[in-house]
């Protein structure tokens, strides 16, 4: 099978926790960016733009995400804190997914969005095809009012979640998809 059939028909994730390095860099996250380009983008707004956070800075996100988790849940138990702090460690390499909504008469919010939501499988797709493993993830964090603040998004953007990125450390789990026919039928008018 042509190999661009067989990577749309077998994209697949890969889980945070087994995600290792090395994570793609140099002309590999080059491609991985660039594929992001390419997404249906109607009047090509770009209304996207990515953070890339790896090594220690992993860390320092995880501080932010604790902070959001332990003021939206003053109650929380310290473990669950942890947990948080801890999930941006699991997979060498974030790609925060900012949705960089503009004011477009012809283009309503939720184009912007889909078209975002293009641009990262477009990503997760070229990883794949290099030999990569990534998995989107988003979670309450995404819409916390402290976490946007800390990373420094505009009032204009959101946070459509992340990739965590690396190379996989096990053999994928063959999926079985649904048949496409459950969810698609002629109409005729
Ligand atoms: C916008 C978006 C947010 C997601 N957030 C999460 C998440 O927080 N946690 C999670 O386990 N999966 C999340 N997923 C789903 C995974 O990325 C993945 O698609 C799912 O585990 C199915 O695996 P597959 O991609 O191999 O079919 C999200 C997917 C999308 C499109």
């Amino acid at each position: 099978m042509n190999a661009a059939i067989e990577l749309l028909l077998n994209r697949h994730s890969t889980p945070a926790k087994h995600l290792g390095a090395p994570a793609p860099e140099g002309e590999h996250l080059d491609l991985i960016l660039r594929a992001a380009m390419s997404a249906p983008d109607h009047r090509a707004l770009r209304p996207w733009r990515f953070l890339l956070v790896q090594g220690e800075a992993r860390a320092r996100l995880g501080d932010i995400f604790a902070e959001g988790y332990r003021c939206r849940h003053p109650e929380a138990e310290a473990e669950l804190i942890e947990r948080q702090r801890g999930k941006p460690l699991r997979s060498p390499l974030l790609i925060l997914l900012i949705a960089h909504l503009q004011e477009c008469a012809k283009v309503p919010e939720w184009e912007q969005m889909m078209a975002v939501g293009a641009a990262a499988e477009h990503m997760q797709l070229m990883a794949q095809a290099l030999g990569y493993g990534s998995v989107w993830l988003s979670g309450e964090s995404c819409g916390d009012a402290w976490v946007r603040q800390a990373l420094g998004l505009l009032p204009h953007e959101r946070l459509a979640g992340y990739l965590a990125m690396g190379t996989p450390t096990v053999e994928p789990l063959t999926k079985s998809r649904p048949d496409p026919w459950t969810f698609t039928e002629e109409w005729t008018g």
